[in-house]
Parts: C-alpha cells; structure tokens; sequence
C-alpha cells in the first residue's frame, strides 16, 4: 500500500512536468504559427548546442562551461528564459561505422533530450555540419563518408583556396592545424567540399540513402518524446558540385535542384516512422530568397524553413532577411524559425546586433535560437550581458492566433495580444526570468479587464486563463509588470521633456534634469516603498540608486540628485498627491522644473510646493498616493 501511493506520487509529479510541455503537432500556415496538441501557438527562444569534436554530444555527468548538460546547466537555461535547444545529434555520433549505430550515442543523446523536456525545454534535433567531414577540414559526416580518389590529387584541400593541397595522414586527414590555417566558410568553394556534396545528392554509392536512414534512426529513437520539436534535416548544406556545374551558384538554383530531392528522401524515411513533428529544412546559405518549389514531403503543415542571419552572406538587415524569409513561407505554405544569428564578438557593437535581432524577431512574430551556448561562456562564468538579452520576457503559448508581441528592455514590461478561442482549455503561457527582470514579482493586467486571471506554473512560467467574459473572436491583451511600478516621469506642463539621470551616469549626487522623453534608461524609474530609484541602471542592479536631494549652498531649495538607495533614508522618501507634484525630501518640498524653464537640461530642484505646473508630473500607472 505504501509503496503503491509513492509511485502514485511519482507518476503524478511526472505528468505536471510533462504537462505543459505539449507536442508541437503542426504548423498553421495562414498565421504561420507553430501550434501544439492544445491548440495553441507557439513561440520559441532557444540557443544551440552543438558538440562538433568526440564524443559528439554533451557531458551529462561532469559540468563543463558550454558544453555539458548537468544541474548547474539547467539553472543557467532556466536563467536565460530559453524553452528550446537546437541539439546536434552528429551523424558521424550515430554511424561511426557505416551502417552500424551506436546505441551508446543514441542513448546518451536520448537521456540530453529527456533532461531539457523534463524541465520544460524543447529540443530541434539538428544534422550539425561545417564543410561537411574531416578530410575537408569540416565536420558532421562520418569519417567514412569522403573516400580517396574522389578528386584527383593536385584538387585536393584546399585547392583553389590554396594552390597547393595539404599533406595527409594514412587515414586522408589532413592535420588539425593545416585546417586551422584557413578561413572555413571560404573553403567551401574548394573542389574537394563541392565534390563531396555532389556525391551525396547524386546518391553516389547510396551516400543519399544512407543519410536517410541515419534520419530514420534517429527518428525512431526519440520521436515518441513530446519534447522533440522538430528535425532539422541538414545545418548549412552547400550547393552541390559547383566546380562542375557553376550555375549552382546561382542564388536559389541549388534549393530546387539538389536540395529540395535529398530532404524529400530524408523526410519520406522520416515519415515512416513519424508523421507529426515538424521538418525543418534548410536552403543555401547565400540564398536571398529561397529557389525551393515545395516544402520537403509536399506537406507545409508540418515543416518550417530553419533559416540564419550572418552578414555577410545575408545582404541587408535583421529585418529584412526576416522579411524575405517570411516571404518564403507564405509562398510555400508553411512557416519559418530563425536557428542562427549574429554571433558574439564579447563586444558592446555585437552584444547590439543580437539585441535588434531579438526585438525584429518580437515584431514579426518569430521564434530564434542564438548561436550558442558555448558562446556564452568565459571561463567559469557566462556573460551578463549576453543573458540579459536572452532573458526577455516572452508568450510561448496563446490560447488563440498570436497578434503581437512586445517587450520593452528599459521597462521589463511585456505585452502580448491574441485572438481568443476560448474553446483551448490550456493555459496561455508567458516565459519570465525573475533574478534578471522581476526581482520584486510582476503584476499582470488584461485589455479588456475582467478577460484574464493567470496562475504561476512555476517561477518562470505564468498561466493564463480566460475568464467567463472571455469571447471567442475577440483580440486580448495581456501585459506581464514588474511587480512595482516602472516607467518614465513625465512633466505635466510639457509633456516632451521627462525627467532624467543627467548624462546617465550612476554616481552619487549626480544631478537630476528634464531632457526629451526618450525611455532609455537613465529616465525610467521604479516606485517601490516609497523610494524612486534608477529601474535599470546600465549594470542591470536593481533597487541600488535613488531619487535624493542635496542642499545647495546659500539657497534654501535643495537639488534633486542621484544617490546609492539607503534604507530609512528620510531624504529619499517621496510620494505622490492627487496634482500629480512629487511630495517631500523630508521637509514636504516638491519636486520642481526650476524656473519653469522647460528645456533640455534644465535641473530639477525641491522649492516649496506652489501649486504651479513646473511641479506637475505624469506618473506611470500605479504610482499615485504612497506606494
Ligand atoms: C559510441 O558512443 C559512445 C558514447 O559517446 C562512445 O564512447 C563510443 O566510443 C562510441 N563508439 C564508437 C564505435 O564510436
Ligand atoms: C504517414 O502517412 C503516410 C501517408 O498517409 C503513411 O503511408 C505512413 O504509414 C504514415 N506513417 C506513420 C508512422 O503513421
Ligand atoms: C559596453 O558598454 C558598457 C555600458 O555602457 C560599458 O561600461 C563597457 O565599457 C562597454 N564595453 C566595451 C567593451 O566597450
Ligand atoms: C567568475 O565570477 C566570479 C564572481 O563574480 C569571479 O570571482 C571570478 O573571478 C570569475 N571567474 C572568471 C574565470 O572570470
Ligand atoms: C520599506 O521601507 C521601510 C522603511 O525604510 C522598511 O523598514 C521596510 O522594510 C521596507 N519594506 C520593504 C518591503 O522593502
Ligand atoms: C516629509 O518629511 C517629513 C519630515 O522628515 C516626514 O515626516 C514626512 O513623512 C515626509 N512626507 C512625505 C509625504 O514623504
């Protein structure tokens, strides 16, 4: 009997774990949203995780910075707010020998995939290559893919990157730092890369059908798990033998010409064994748009084109790459998802990029996985600053078609809206990562009121629920809040001029002024227990500098200044009446546009309160009366 009620136990906690991990069962292409077995749509922000040298799959016992999936990882992704990984399971990992799986690899891999969907993380299984094997200085295929003699000896690597081939070892390996000598995306243009893909597309030797099957077994492994959430049939593929057809590089040639037949044998061994999880299919790198006449398997409600930005080859824009992948989706009826972009060059430029990339994803309602998380890692430590921007709050499932998403970095606050149908009994969900952005809890508000309560899953996931005045059809918002009020002040007599951190520097007794409104963060502020501090100063400490007052010599008003937040500190204690003035520094005394002079940088003083409009302010939602 006890036993029995233990296993009880057991199986129920499993199932609330799994409960909400709920497959992903097709795509819907007129909204070209990803829905799940609830019916709800779906978004995705992830990172990839590749291991591209043995033993080809992450270590599950030992933590190891960027390349292990232990507890210690875990936290770190649930810190970063991620709900999928774009996992390599590398064919050279799972047929070291031709036709002969490792077990051992599929296993290992298998426990990676139960670990991420056990705490709520989605996994793209990915057929991870770079310049495709060890003989061209690449990897991803088995060793015994690319055999001697297949180019003559004077065409060998890296020729025509490099006029003369490298030497190699008895097994056709050229030597690591040989490789190393040469710039990789470069080397695909040589004609021993070319020739190798030629080989695979024209089934050469059965190589096309062998990459099939390595599919099939992959297949077979894993797809009963709900937390596979798609296959992406090959990173990166080149275009085929372009030293003997040239005209494969012609942008969008190749697509339709020798990758569009390989992902449909790929998908039909898929097929046999699965015919729900989604295909996701790349095309030429380079390409523009992409030359592809039909989705692998003909099927757009369950495939989506995984696509990247890198500039170069892509032209323009974040943006526009966005668009023209859109492009691409509408044409083929299905829908697309952005599995890599913009590395990180440990720099403020890139660390930029990769911001714009995740907002433009926000705008067009795309999901994304960065590259990747060994990236992420310095040592012992991950980047801040890197985490922070992965860490956005973001709706992973609405309970209806998804109309837009929105979040605001200087804020912290989040706002989604969708067509309800409230026929979907499951939650909506919003992902948070609390340690990054709501350290005092949030507040959730619905338009229209009274449409939506929400429940919290766990302390990164909130439910949302409809109520009974919910109706189908109708769009709702809701808007996810740091738990105290957060948002810019501004003045009442001149709406254009806000009040700010001057020169956005976070010292003591830096003066406070009026400048533009302009919600960077030197101008938001948060109202909590009285105390306004800087909501987001520039090294993300939260509650650390405050509004505060400084005598000035000879006068009898004070400045308004920055200072480190003191607790009972009598001088940075404020609060708000009913006109809107800004009430106290201790003596009652309210903040103040000196000399109604209403231009940018114009101090801000506590003078007698006079019942003036240079002592007016227009405060963020919450923020009345005391707080
Ligand atoms: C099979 O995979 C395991 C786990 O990575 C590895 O230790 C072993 O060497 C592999 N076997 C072969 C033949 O590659
Ligand atoms: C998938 O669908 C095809 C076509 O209807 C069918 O032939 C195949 O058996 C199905 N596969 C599975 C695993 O159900
Ligand atoms: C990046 O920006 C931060 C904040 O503005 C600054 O403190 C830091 O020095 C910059 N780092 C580099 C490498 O420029
Ligand atoms: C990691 O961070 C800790 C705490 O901030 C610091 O003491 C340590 O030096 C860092 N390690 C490395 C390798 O940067
Ligand atoms: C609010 O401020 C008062 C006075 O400084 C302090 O005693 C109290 O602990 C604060 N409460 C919270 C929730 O921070
Ligand atoms: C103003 O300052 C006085 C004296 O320190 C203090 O008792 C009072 O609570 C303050 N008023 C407000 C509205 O903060």
């Amino acid at each position: 009997m006890r036993f029995l009620s233990i296993s009880a136990a057991v199986l129920a906690s499993v199932a609330l774990v799994t409960a909400d991990l709920s497959k992903i069962v097709r795509v819907d292409p007129a909204s070209q949203q990803f829905i799940d077995a609830n019916g709800r749509s779906r978004f995705f922000h992830g990172t990839n995780m590749i291991k591209k040298v043995p033993p080809y799959h992450a270590d599950i016992n030992q933590f190891d910075p960027g390349y292990s999936l232990v507890d210690r990882d875990i936290q770190v992704l649930k810190d970063l707010n991620i709900n999928s990984i774009r996992l390599g399971v590398q064919w050279t990992g799972v047929e070291p020998v031709r036709g002969q799986y490792n077990q051992t690899y599929l296993d290992i891999t298998g426990t990676i995939i139960q670990r991420l969907q056990d705490n709520g993380i989605y996994a793209l299984l990915d057929q991870h290559q770079d310049v495709w094997a060890p003989q061209l200085c690449g990897e991803g295929a088995p060793d015994w893919f690319v055999q001697p003699g297949w180019v003559i000896p004077s065409d060998m690597m890296p020729v025509p990157q490099q006029s003369t081939p490298f030497a190699v070892d008895a097994n056709g390996m050229p030597s690591a730092a040989d490789c190393d000598s040469i710039d990789w995306s470069t080397s695909y243009l040589d004609y021993a890369v070319g020739n190798a893909f030629g080989r695979l597309y024209n089934n050469y030797d059965s190589l096309g059908d062998a990459w099939a099957l390595y599919w099939k077994t992959v297949v077979t492994n894993y797809h009963m798990l709900p937390g596979v959430l798609g296959y992406d049939l090959m990173n990166e593929p080149w275009v085929g033998d372009h030293m003997a057809d040239p005209t494969l590089l012609i942008p969008g040639r190749a697509d339709s010409v020798n990758l569009e037949p390989l992902w449909n044998k790929g998908t039909a061994q898929i097929r046999t064994v699965d015919n729900t999880t989604i295909v996701f299919f790349e095309g030429v790198t380079f390409d523009i748009l992409s030359g592809f006449e039909n989705v692998p398997g003909g099927d757009g409600t369950h495939t989506a084109q995984s696509y990247h930005y890198y500039k170069p080859p892509q032209l323009g824009s974040v943006e526009t790459t966005i668009q023209n992948r859109i492009t691409d989706a509408t044409r083929l009826k299905t829908t697309g998802m952005m599995t890599e972009f913009q590395f990180w060059g440990s720099d403020n430029a890139t660390l930029a990029l990769i911001l714009e990339a995740a907002q433009m994803a926000d705008t067009y309602m795309q999901s994304w996985q960065g590259w990747s998380y060994e990236e992420l890692w310095s040592g012992d430590n991950y980047s801040l600053p890197l985490a922070q921007i992965y860490a956005r709050t973001y709706a992973e499932a609405t309970a209806g078609v998804a109309k837009t998403l929105y979040f605001q970095d200087t804020t912290a606050k989040y706002w989604v809206s969708w067509i309800a149908d409230t026929s979907i009994t499951a939650p909506g969900l919003i992902r948070i990562a609390p340690n990054t952005y709501y350290p005092d809890g949030i507040r959730v508000f619905f338009v229209p009121a009274g449409t939506g309560t929400y429940t919290m899953e766990n302390e990164n996931v909130v439910q949302l629920h409809y109520t009974s005045t919910a109706v189908t059809g109708q769009t709702i918002q809701a808007s996810v809040q740091p738990y105290f009020p957060t948002d810019i002040i501004k003045s009442s007599a001149s709406t254009g001029f806000c009040m700010d951190n001057s020169n956005a520097f976070v010292n003591p007794n830096n003066p406070i002024i009026i400048w533009g409104c302009s919600s960077s963060a030197n101008q938001v502020w948060k109202f909590k227990n009285g105390t306004i501090s800087l909501a987001f100063d520039p090294s993300h400490n939260h509650d650390t500098f405050c509004l505060d007052t400084q005598p000035i010599a000879s006068k009898t008003y004070f400045s308004a200044v920055l200072n480190p937040c003191q607790a009972g500190s009598q001088t940075q204690q404020w609060s708000v009446n009913a006109a809107g003035n800004i009430i106290n520094a201790s003596n009652g005394y309210c903040l103040d546009i000196t000399g109604s002079t209403y231009k940018a940088g114009t101090d801000v003083i506590t003078y007698p309160c006079s019942g003036n409009p240079n002592q007016e302010w227009i405060l963020p939602r919450g923020a009345s009366g005391t707080w």
